[in-house]
């Protein structure tokens, strides 16, 4: 019998549950990973509830998670970069389209990683504060340094001062305590808004000004802010965040493209089984009204304002540049923080769709990482 288990989803908006699966065996760019952490992130409780939107590609019996981190026990021929036992965090992404792989998703025992989205880690960092890393730095980077998103120049040891502010707006999101980091180790000044209680930490991260979201001056003193400066663009983070950005960047002077990673409007209360059609509906109606309405300001403010997809580096160029190229070093050297912080909120797989209820009623600055 296979000694790999998984949380699976059986069908489209099945429960989860944990049950026996194929030991996982790596493709030639491929590593397999036995987890030891994973973390729980928004888009993998939507692919239950709102699959049918998001994800209507995914193959079933699925297996979602983004976040994991473990050791190395399997390599594929082409693989170079790590041996087995190494320690390692990667993305998991078997719920991209390209992918669209069970064994790809991070939610089991044995985790079938690309060799270009994993990274070593050193020895100082556990693997429960590893595994928050993943889809929010991935998301991050999708945003900043993909060419037809923020096209930033690429984080390194010795980035030159770009003379140019980044907005983060949401800074003390899982995105945005990576986006923040990421614009700072490529030279770039960050302005970031969060809740006062977060203002030290987005300072500690690299933010040269911090403000509060919910104030409702916020977008003068943004502007104010960047008065003088060149703005490098905006990721835009959190309910909301869209229509304040492109409000800022109409009146700055720079780079005019907000990268949203939250969409127009949410499909947190759609639910998975009875009522699925009643609560859908009226988030679809939401969606596509607010995604007019964005589409209008942005005209207005003469703006573009694109949706990130978090997974889109897995093909491109910017997957290697911030798995292989820079975060190795980086997290070794002491240079970037594994942020936000973890909070261990279980053991094995059953403890994941608890914590993933627990993301879905809010958390602030902070990742819930179940120990697998
Ligand atoms: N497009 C993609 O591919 C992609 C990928 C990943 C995530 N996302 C989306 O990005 C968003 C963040 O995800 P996450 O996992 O990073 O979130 P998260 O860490 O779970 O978000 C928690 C944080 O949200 C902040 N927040 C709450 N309401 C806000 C608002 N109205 N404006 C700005 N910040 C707000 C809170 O800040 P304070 O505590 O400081 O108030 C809190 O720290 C979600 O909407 C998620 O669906 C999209």
């Amino acid at each position: 019998m296979s000694d790999n288990t998984a949380l699976v989803m059986t069908s489209p908006r099945s429960p989860f549950s944990v049950a026996v699966v194929p030991h996982p065996h790596p493709g030639p760019d491929q590593v397999v990973v036995r987890a030891r952490a994973v973390a729980v992130n928004p888009f993998d409780r939507l692919i239950q509830t709102a699959g049918d939107i998001m994800t209507p590609f995914l193959r079933y019996p699925a297996v979602v998670g983004i976040d994991v981190a473990g050791e190395v026990t399997a390599i594929g021929a082409d693989v170079t970069r790590f041996q087995l036992g190494d320690r390692v965090v990667g993305f998991a992404a078997g719920t991209d389209k390209t992918r669209n792989q069970a064994g790809e998703g991070a939610f089991q025992t044995f985790v079938v990683l690309l060799e270009h989205m994993t990274s070593p880690i050193p020895p100082s960092l556990s693997f429960e504060d590893a595994a928050v890393l993943p889809l929010g730095l991935a998301t991050a980077a999708s945003a900043l340094f993909q060419s037809d998103y923020l096209a930033l120049h690429a984080p390194s040891a010795r980035a030159e001062a770009r003379g140019q502010t980044l907005l983060v707006w949401g800074g003390s999101t899982s995105v945005g305590t990576n986006a923040v980091q990421l614009a700072v180790a490529a030279g770039y000044d960050v302005i970031a808004t969060a809740s006062p209680h977060n203002f030290a930490l987005m300072r500690t991260l690299g933010a040269t000004a911090v403000f509060d979201y919910r104030d409702p001056g916020v977008v003068h003193d943004v502007v104010s802010a960047l008065r003088g400066r060149t703005a490098a663009g905006a990721i835009a983070i959190g309910p909301g965040s869209a229509s304040p950005c492109i409000d800022i960047l109409g009146a700055s002077q720079g780079n005019r493209f907000v990268a949203m990673a939250t969409p127009a409007a949410s499909f947190d209360q759609v639910r998975a089984g009875r009522g699925h059609r009643r609560s859908l509906v009226p988030a679809i109606v939401r969606m596509a009204a607010g995604s007019v309405s964005l589409a209008l300001r942005a005209r207005r403010n003469k703006v573009v304002a694109k949706m990130i997809w978090g997974s889109t580096l897995v093909s491109n160029a910017v997957g290697p540049m911030i798995f292989q190229d820079f975060l190795p070093s980086a997290l070794a050297q002491g240079r970037y923080a594994a942020a936000p912080r973890a909070e261990i909120v279980g053991t094995g797989l059953a403890a994941i769709p608890t914590a993933l209820e627990r993301q879905r009623r809010g958390v602030s600055a902070t990742k819930l990482v179940v120990r697998v």
